[in-house]
């Protein structure tokens, strides 16, 4: 679902100050009107109506380690509130890890060549493209994924909540017991659900029960969707969107300081960060090369990941990542899709000065040419990006903090 935005890029000189005055009055009414205008929307209204018992079930499959094959690992492992619902890491630590957070690093886990992605608002309405590269995608007249034409769900929530359990090296591994479901397909898709589901029956009775009683079904109709279905209904209400400082700012009256008013004012004026970060979610949910760094292997190995060309085969999609929404960014350091940048500063100024974050003669040949071939892939879209001084990237950072909101404060 698309909502009917209107780019508005004001250019504006700033008045400088902490708090703000009556003379930043007309510079709050501006930005109150660009938000509007590029599509900010109370959370209320982005709230699909989700059943709470069905909820409520998903939570004990989400936390549970038994959705793991070698019963090591769970949705929660990498999904954790002290990172915002990411882990802090700059690429996942999958299956064989130990610990939480930053201390995988450490343990034999399988790296999983991307930064997880928060879950805040990935149920909300018109969340519809999902994962850095959009391998699920909602957003055209055909569902796209993984499934072909047996898409598990109309819900693109749900068909996303499909796919970690089957991602080898994330909940499953790639060698020993499981050799024979190597390669990913379908197929093999519906028969390891197969043997999760006859797992849980044996590990996790309680919740099993629980779930067919939500359904009104007997446990032996339960299949694996179900489960999903419970999952993505927990994701839908535990992770659903709150008003943040900048909605209170917006919809209700509230105050933000002159500096996060200016910072406001870059975003959507010189810095033109809303051609992308747009709509309700901060984000067009449409693939952008924005010459981030590669850290870690890759998606497609020797330090390389060619983003939605990985789906499309497309050349004109090479190094292209769905643009991330911004809603508790402040809380999910490292950034990108491979956690290369370990500040909200640097994530900025890598829009628009690629190079300043890292050392090219300390690269590799290969991939100091593959970081090349990534910036010459900006072509055009370079033009989109605002070229901002030191004390703007600051001032816009101290907006993106106004995106916060502490959803275990405002239950
Ligand atoms: C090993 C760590 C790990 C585990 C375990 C894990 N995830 Fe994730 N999750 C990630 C990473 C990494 C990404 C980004 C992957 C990508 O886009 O290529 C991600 C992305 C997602 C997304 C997409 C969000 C978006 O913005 O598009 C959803 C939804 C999600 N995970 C749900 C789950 C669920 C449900 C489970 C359990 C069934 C789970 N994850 C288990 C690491 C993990
Ligand atoms: C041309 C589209 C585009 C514009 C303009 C743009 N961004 Fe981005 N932004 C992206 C994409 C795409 C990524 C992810 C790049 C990657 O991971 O390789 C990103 C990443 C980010 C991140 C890291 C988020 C995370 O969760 O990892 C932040 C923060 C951010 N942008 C803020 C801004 C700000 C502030 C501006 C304006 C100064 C801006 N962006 C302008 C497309 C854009």
């Amino acid at each position: 679902m698309k909502f009917g935005i209107r780019p508005l890029l004001v250019a504006i000189t700033l008045t400088i100050g902490t708090a703000a005055t009556a003379a930043d009055k007309p510079f709050a009414e501006i930005l109150r009107n660009a938000a509007l205008a590029n599509g900010l929307l109370p959370t209320k209204q982005l709230f699909v109506d989700t059943d709470q018992h069905l909820g409520a079930v998903g939570r004990a499959f989400f936390e549970s380690k038994n959705l793991s094959l070698n019963g090591r690992i769970a949705c929660r492992t990498c999904h954790l509130d002290a990172f915002g619902s990411g882990d802090g890491l700059p690429n996942a630590v999958g299956i064989f890890g130990a610990g939480e957070g930053p201390a995988r690093a450490f343990s034999e886990g399988k790296i999983v060549p991307r930064n997880t992605l928060p879950l805040w608002g990935r149920g909300g309405r018109g969340f519809d493209v999902f994962f850095w590269d959009g391998k699920v995608d909602f957003s055209g007249q055909r569902p796209l994924s993984q499934f072909g034409a047996d898409v598990p769900s109309p819900d693109p929530l749900l068909t996303a909540v499909h796919l970690p359990p089957v991602e080898i090296r994330e909940m499953i591994d790639d060698d020993a017991d499981l050799s024979r479901f190597k390669t990913e397909s379908p197929d093999q898709a519906q028969r390891l659900y197969a043997r999760i589901l006859t797992r849980l029956v044996e590990t996790e009775r309680a919740a099993m029960d629980d779930l067919a009683s939500s359904l009104d079904k007997p446990l032996a109709e339960i299949a694996f969707g179900d489960v999903a279905r419970s999952i993505a209904a927990f994701i839908r209400m535990e992770f659903r969107l709150r008003d943040t400082a900048f909605h209170q700012f917006v919809f209700e009256d509230g105050q933000l300081s002159a500096e996060e008013i200016q910072g406001g004012l870059i975003f959507y004026g010189k810095g033109k960060c809303v051609n992308c970060h747009t709509g309700p979610y901060f984000s067009d949910l449409r693939f952008h090369a924005v010459p981030f760094p590669q850290l870690g292997f890759g998606k497609n190995g020797f330090g390389i990941d060619y983003g939605r060309f990985n789906v499309t085969f497309d050349p004109g999609d090479l190094y292209k990542f769905r643009t991330p929404p911004l809603i508790n960014v402040a809380l999910t350091a490292p950034y990108g899709h491979s956690g290369s940048l370990a500040t909200l500063e640097e994530a900025v100024v890598a829009h628009f000065d690629p190079l300043r974050n890292i050392q090219t003669r300390t690269m590799g040949l290969l991939a100091r040419h593959e970081y090349f071939k990534a910036i010459a892939a900006v072509g055009q879209e370079f033009k989109l990006i605002g070229l901002l001084n030191d004390q703007e990237v600051k001032r816009v950072t101290k907006f993106l903090h106004t995106l916060d909101f502490n959803h275990r404060q405002s239950e």
